[in-house]
């Protein structure tokens, strides 16, 4: 059986699956249930000078019939005393010594950071997490992703905590800025051990229109919140694997945003996460989620031969390429199975309307529709479509055309071919 153990960045867990900083770790309690069901370590709840939440302060965004595939929140840092936290922190490391307990943190000022990171090592922090990330409430008094979103700012305080700190330091990056190579950049400089992303993305919600008035509601008003949940996913493994690829950068990175399955830790993992952090499934669903999510890594990693995570963490890296150096003549099509096909023609409305009108009814009202492979594009639509699972495939066509990419083009003025369905 393929051994889960995780170092990342120098926090060493028994698996990588790490509860992310959030509501599901806010209280020793809740971390030692979370560790019972199997999580392999938790980032807790943001610590920092206390605030007060609002109520409301969550929304979801729920799509046809599918509760909350995304999530928002408005809350901000943990609104327990810092005493009581850390009194609770050192309970769960005396208890669970071989579980990784990272403490977030988010202060201002050099002092308050030599101080709040001294008082949580002192509880047996494994690690620490600087919350550079969170995109409501806390930026506009100076921190959170006001910290993230400048890399100067983001590499001093990464630097003093690094001073200051005797264990590894995470720093957790925004996704609200254009291009997160410059902030994991400026991470590392700052001396991080390792970076975790993503935190929330700035967003609204939805508007409650009878109301007329945002979501979620603090009286007659709302604001900005972050986003996260299963929909941001796509936006996370995009900056993972941009940091991953990055030929400068050589820090570890825990990832996070919409993992909900073994399959989406798996995605991390191989687009170079070494370790991944969950939210919203756990505030959906509960901690007993890592049960499937362990038994699904260990049976995936078993059946590639993978012995340990070094086997798997950035292997589909090199699979990531600039648009450039796709090989413009590689080919597919689409071919439906006769055998299995329910003959719903949803694969012919969307290719007649939104791909490239070449799937048509079936002959004298045949139930499979017909497909005119010489106009096909491969684009995939159809396959999307289809609600038959392995219905339509996408196969590889021999056109006999060598590779060739527009970065050669325009380096040659090479002619390209012409293609199919640029009529
Ligand atoms: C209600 C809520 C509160 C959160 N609080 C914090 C926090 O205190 N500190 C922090 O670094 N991230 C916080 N986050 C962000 C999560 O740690 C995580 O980065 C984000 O939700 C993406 O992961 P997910 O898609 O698994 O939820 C919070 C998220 C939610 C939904
Ligand atoms: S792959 Fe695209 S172009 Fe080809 S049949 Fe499907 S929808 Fe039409
Ligand atoms: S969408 Fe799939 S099942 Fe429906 S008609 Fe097309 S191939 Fe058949």
């Amino acid at each position: 059986m393929a051994d889960l153990t995780t170092n990342c960045g120098g926090i060493v867990s028994p698996n990588p699956f790490w509860l992310a900083s959030a509501p599901p770790a806010n209280s020793g309690d809740q971390v030692m249930r979370a560790f019972d069901h199997g999580w392999g370590g938790a980032v807790w709840k943001t610590l920092g000078t206390p605030i007060q939440n609002v109520s409301s302060r969550f929304g979801g965004l729920h799509y046809k019939g599918t509760k909350a595939i995304g999530f928002n929140n408005i809350e901000l840092i943990t609104d327990r005393p810092i005493e009581t936290n850390l009194k609770e922190i050192a309970e769960v490391k005396r208890r669970y010594p071989k579980h990784a307990v990272i403490v977030s943190l988010m202060v201002e000022t050099r002092d308050e950071w030599q101080d709040l990171i001294k008082r949580s090592i002192d509880a047996g922090a494994d690690g620490l997490e600087l919350n550079f990330g969170c995109p409501h409430g806390m930026c506009e008094r100076g921190m959170g992703s006001a910290v993230g979103q400048e890399p100067r700012i983001n590499e001093r305080i990464t630097s003093w905590a690094v001073e200051f700190s005797t264990v590894p330091v995470l720093v957790k990056l925004t996704p609200n800025v254009s291009d997160i190579v410059p902030h994991g950049m400026a991470a590392q400089r700052g001396g991080a051990h390792g970076v975790s992303l993503i935190n929330t993305i700035k967003s609204i919600i939805g508007v409650d229109i009878d109301r007329m008035v945002l979501e979620p509601r603090v009286r007659g008003l709302s604001t900005n919140g972050g986003y996260c949940g299963a929909a941001v996913k796509p936006i996370a493994l995009h900056m993972t694997a941009g940091l991953a690829r990055h030929p400068d950068f050589n820090i570890p990175i825990s990832g996070i945003g919409g993992i909900a399955s073994w399959r989406d830790a798996v995605e991390f993992l191989l687009l170079g996460a070494s370790s991944v952090q969950v939210c919203t499934e756990v505030m959906l669903r509960g901690y007993r989620v890592v049960e499937d999510m362990i038994e699904g890594l260990s049976n995936y990693m078993d059946s590639h031969g993978m012995k340990t995570l070094d086997d798997i963490v950035g292997r589909a890296v090199p699979s990531y390429s600039e648009w450039g150096e796709l090989d413009l003549n590689y080919e597919t099509i689409a071919r439906i199975d006769p055998e299995t096909c329910i003959g719903c023609y949803d694969c012919v409305v969307a290719c007649q309307d939104g791909a490239h009108q070449c799937i048509y009814p079936g002959d004298n009202g045949a139930r499979v529709p017909r497909i005119d492979e010489s106009e096909c594009v491969g684009c995939n639509l159809c396959q999307i479509v289809c609600p038959v699972p392995g219905c339509i495939e996408m196969v590889e066509v021999e056109n006999g055309y060598p590779p060739a990419t527009w970065n050669q083009h325009v380096a040659t003025g090479a002619a390209l071919r012409p293609k199919k369905g640029a009529h």
